[in-house]
């Protein structure tokens, strides 16, 4: 093994498909996956790799700094692509301080583990962080983020990402760690938790429940597919430039009742409806509070600088996508069952 790399969050979403193609591209370097495995880690999103030489998993809780410590201390990571986050804006509405913790104070205890073991001589190693696009605010109808845009976080959420990328970017300039940070768009694919739009809404699209429409449906999201994201992450972490940070992002907007009505209408298609039967599923709800109004990524300097390209025109994604969940019906009952119920029918009842 040449390389030990250190991936938190990996059994979430992105980090899941994050972990399977680092472990079957490298087959030279270690991967160790450190996870908490919080309602939103799940371990089988990677049970085709989880028998792999190249791959340890570690239940550890970034929060907790002894832990942290020791982790680090026992496999000396070369590289640490940080991923463990709370992720998602209603929930850090209803609880915010569970954002503060992880998002935070987990950020800073991975920063202190790296410089610990890494001391002042921390050449060709890497500290990645990934962030979202959410720290630059809300846009009106015109103008993209770009990597200068000035931070404006809105949501508990995109206020505790906000403070992590500060924190990254101090401990590079005061402690010279070796650091680089990407700020992504809306990622949609396999395996994310169904709490977020698209997920939710194929659900309950199968299933013939309502379709919880925030305000009027008007906000813009820029959705890229997560193995893009995955790729463009590889890249960053192997030709990026220290200290730089990466906008990722498809130019891909939609507001979100046009990408719901394109899912119903490919899944009356799919589930032999017929066309504009799932439409009426929709149904207006009370807005989200403090709801961005649009995001948009603009991601050249990747694009120009380290040659990345999404691989997937949306269409094409959302369908792949919308196959994989009714193809994969058995993981989203396993993930719904239990405290799932809980959370949907408390998040959804008052609206
Ligand atoms: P996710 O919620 O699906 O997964 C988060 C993972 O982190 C889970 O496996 C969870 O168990 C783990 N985790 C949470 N708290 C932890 C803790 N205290 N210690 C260790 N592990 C912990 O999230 P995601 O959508 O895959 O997002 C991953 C990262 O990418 C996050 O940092 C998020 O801010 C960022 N991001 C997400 C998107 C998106 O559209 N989902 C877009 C841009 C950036
Ligand atoms: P989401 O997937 O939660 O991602 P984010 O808030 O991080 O962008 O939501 C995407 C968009 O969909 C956002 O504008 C809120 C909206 N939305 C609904 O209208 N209804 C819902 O039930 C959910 C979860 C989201």
């Amino acid at each position: 093994m040449t390389k030990t790399i250190l991936i938190t969050g990996g059994a979430g979403f992105i980090g899941s498909h994050l972990v399977r193609l680092f472990v079957n591209k490298y087959p030279d370097y270690k991967i160790v996956n450190l996870d908490k495995l919080t309602y939103a880690g799940n371990l089988e999103n990677l049970k085709d790799i989880e028998n792999a030489s190249n791959y340890e998993f570690v239940k550890a809780d970034i929060v907790d700094a002894d832990e942290i410590f020791k982790v680090f201390d026992k496999y000396q990571p070369d590289g640490i692509i940080h991923l463990a986050a709370e992720s998602h804006v209603d929930r850090s509405i209803a609880n915010p301080n569970e954002f503060i913790f992880t998002n935070i104070v987990g950020t800073a205890n991975l920063l202190n583990a790296a410089r610990n073991i890494w001391g002042d001589d921390a050449k060709g190693k890497r500290f990645y962080h990934v962030s979202t696009d959410e720290v630059y605010g809300s846009l009106g109808d015109t103008g993209f983020f770009l990597e200068d845009t000035s931070y404006d976080p809105r949501s508990p959420y995109s206020a505790s990402k906000a403070s992590s990328d500060h924190l990254v970017r101090a401990y590079a300039h005061t402690f010279k760690l070796p650091i680089v940070v990407s700020n992504c768009s809306n990622n949609y694919g396999s395996y994310q938790f169904p709490e977020k739009l698209i997920p939710l809404f194929i659900n309950n699209i199968r299933n013939n429940k309502a379709l919880p429409v925030y305000g009027k449906g008007e906000n813009i999201r820029d959705w890229l597919w997560v193995e893009d994201h995955a790729r463009a992450i590889d890249v960053i972490f192997h030709e990026g430039k220290n200290l730089e940070t990466y906008n990722i992002g498809g130019h891909n907007e939609w507001t979100n009742i046009d990408l719901i009505k394109l899912m119903c209408k490919v899944m009356d298609a799919k589930l032999g409806r017929k066309e504009g039967e799932s439409e009426k599923l929709i149904t207006y709800v009370k807005d989200r509070a403090g709801h961005d109004m649009r995001y948009a990524i603009d991601s050249t300097k990747l694009q120009k600088e380290l040659k990345w390209v999404p691989s997937l025109q949306f269409e094409e994604g959302i369908e792949k996508t919308i196959d994989w969940y009714l193809k994969n019906e058995e993981w989203m009952n396993n993930i719904t069952s239990g405290d799932y119920e809980k959370y949907y029918e408390k998040q959804y009842k008052e609206r």
